[in-house]
Formats: structure tokens, sequence, C-alpha cells
């Protein structure tokens, strides 16, 4: 027993407990609960002035918490933070490079200054660590001579250089060109696996939806969602279906909803919207292996799609939904008898027979 307690604690890198800062007035971050597992690609999401910095200086110990507390490989960062820090490589905010250094005398820099390593084992761990980042053919040129992604790139180098167990990344791919995004992305697939546990926060949903395997979602200081990216967007599947006319849409619409009566409860909704060529389509919020079902269930009643398109859920939407202001009574989205009578008003305004 005390052995699966101990192999269970184990795998939990970051726990935070009612983790709170607030500055005068304002709560930036409000009775945080996080947790983060060995081995994850952790998301850490929530638009801009959401509280995900003030966290990352909280883990790192570099403000200290109004109340809660954060608790790291088992240690609380508390009274345990030296010990913590040696396992945890970050970058929070843009790191500070000598300008006229070549990258690779960077690295030589802050490996000399952070006093792990010396000599061979840091001569050794550099060209190691310029290979990881790729910056390896660069890594003569001056720092001021980089790209924008190739100074994140060695922000991040600089980061591993003591082989951290833990990489923490505020926002890496701010400012980025989307190349500069992509080749971070793929510079966190690496880290990943070489083993690390990877803590990164963005602002850019999409972003994270590619590289996490967990993510929380911050609102204003709270914490609205945690969990499996998997399951996250699979909740927020759909289904997307195009019918060749007015009628048929209406028939298919009222055929979904008799059949999530009569008990098809893997129907959770469906209404009429336009898809991106504007051409009118029912989305039904449903798991994307549904799609067979589907046609079958339409071809019942001899109604045949001309199109059905399973789609992906995104984070973005997700977040949308989590923090949509709450409808007043009388003001719900409209049933589906009520989109069926909108369906005919959105066709006619497009004039579609
Ligand atoms: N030192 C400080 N003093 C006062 N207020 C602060 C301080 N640091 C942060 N804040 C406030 O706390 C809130 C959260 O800020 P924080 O920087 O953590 O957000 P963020 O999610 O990192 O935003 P961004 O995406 O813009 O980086 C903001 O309202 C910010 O203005
Ligand atoms: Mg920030």
């Amino acid at each position: 027993m005390d052995e699966l307690i101990s192999h269970y604690d184990d795998n939990i890198v970051i726990s935070t407990s009612r983790l709170t800062k607030a500055f005068g007035n304002l709560v930036a971050v409000n009775d945080l609960h996080l947790q983060v597992m060995r081995g994850d690609v952790f998301g850490f999401l929530g638009p801009n002035g959401s509280g995900k910095t003030t966290t990352i200086r909280m883990l790192l110990g570099l403000i200290r918490p109004t109340a809660g507390r954060a608790v790291i490989f088992g240690m609380d960062n508390a009274d345990q933070l030296p010990a913590i820090l040696q396992r945890v490589g970050a970058i929070v905010e843009t790191p500070v490079f000598y300008p006229y250094l070549s990258g690779k005398d960077n690295l030589h820099v802050v490996a000399a200054a952070s006093g792990m390593l010396q000599g061979k084992a840091s001569n050794r761990r550099v060209e190691e660590v310029l290979d990881i980042v790729e910056l390896r053919r660069h890594a003569n040129l001056a720092f001021r001579k980089y790209s924008l992604g190739m100074k994140q790139r060695l922000g991040v180098g600089a980061a591993l250089l003591a082989d951290p167990e833990l990489v923490l990344l505020d926002e890496p791919t701010n400012g980025l060109d989307p190349a500069g995004v992509f080749e971070i992305r793929q510079l966190i697939q690496r880290l990943a696996t070489l083993g690390k546990t990877i803590f990164i926060s963005s602002h850019i949903l999409y972003e994270i939806q590619q590289v996490c395997n967990r993510v929380a979602i911050l609102q204003k200081g709270n914490l609205i969602k945690q969990g499996a990216v998997s399951e996250l967007l699979q909740q927020n599947e759909q289904i997307v279906i195009r019918l060749n006319t007015v009628e048929e849409t209406h028939q298919a619409l009222s055929i979904l909803q008799h059949a999530r009566e009569e008990g098809q409860h893997w129907i959770s909704g469906a209404h009429v919207d336009t898809d991106k060529q504007n051409k009118p389509v029912i989305r039904v919020d449903a798991s994307r292996t549904r799609s067979a079902e589907l046609n079958a269930l339409l071809a019942e009643h001899r109604l045949f799609a001309a199109e059905i398109r399973p789609q992906e859920g995104n984070l973005e939407e997700i977040f949308l939904e989590l923090t949509a202001p709450v409808t007043p009574p009388g003001a719900e989205r409209p049933g589906m008898a009520a989109l069926a009578r909108e369906t005919t008003a959105i066709f006619d305004e497009q004039g579609i027979p």
C-alpha cells in the first residue's frame, strides 16, 4: 500500500491547492487547483490578463502566493525551493542575452553563471542543447542577428542546460509567425519524447490543441476547465449535414429531434448554421463516430444527405462556450422546432429554393 502511495505521488509533478494571488483588490489568481502529471505536455490557457504569468511566477517562487500552496516533485515550494529549482527549467518573460555574443557563447555564459556545469560537461551540454533547439547551424551567429523564433529557441535552450525534468514555458510562441510557431511546436514534441514534463502557457488555444495532452483553462484568475484534450475535443465534436432542399432540411431536423426524444441520446442537439461557403447546413452535436448511423437514420426516412462531414472539436469553441455570458431566462437558445422555423427564414433571405 505504502509503495502504491509513493508511486502515485511520484507521478504528480505539479500540484497546487487553493493557490491565490491578489494585487491589492485585484485577485489575479483565485483558488487554483492544478495537477500536472509526469510526462504531460500541459497547456495552460487563458486570454490576456487571466493570470497565467502570475501562476507561473508563483510556481517558480518568484512571487509569494496570498493563499494556498504549490507542491512540485512532492516538495512544498514555500520551504524547498532550491531543491525544486534544480530540477526545473523555465522561461518567464523574454530572457536576456548578450547581443554581440553568438548563441553558443550566450549558452556558455548561462551555463557558467548557473555554476552547475563546468569544463567538458558544460561544453558537451551546450552542444547537445544546440541540437535539441536546432540552432547548431546558427550557433556562431551573433544573438542580435537572430530572428525572433531563433531567439525564443535559444531561450528554451538556456532553460534546458541543466537537463531539467520539468520545463515551464510562458507563451513561447508569442509574436512568432506561423513558421516560428511550427518550430516551437516541433521543439515541444521533441522535449516530450525526451521524457520531460512540459508546462506551457498560451492565449492561442489552437496552437496548444496540437501539442498538449492535457489543458487547464483560466478566465479572470479562475480555473474553468481542466482535463485531457482528447476528452474535451470529443465533447465538442459535431457532424455537419447538408441536404438538398429547405423541405428536406426541415424534415431532417424533426427526424433528429424525434430520434433524440425516442432515446437516441448520442444526439445531444442540432441546429441550422451556414458553412464556410455560406451554404445552410445542420450541425449535429454528436460524436464523429456516429456519421454512418446518422446517415442510416435519415435514409430510413428516405432522406439522402448531399454531404455528411464529421467535424473535430476545437478548444477555441469550447473556451467560448465555457465563457459565454449566462443567457437570461426566456432568451435561451431556440429549440429545434424554433430552429426549423428559423431555417425557412435563413433560406428565404439567401434566396435558396
Ligand atoms: N505586479 C503586479 N501588480 C499588480 N497587478 C498585477 C501584477 N502582475 C499582474 N497583475 C495583474 O494580474 C492580472 C493577471 O496578470 P498576468 O500577467 O498573470 O496575466 P496573463 O494571463 O499572463 O496575461 P498575458 O496573456 O497578457 O501574458 C492582470 O490583471 C494584471 O494586470
Ligand atoms: Mg503572461
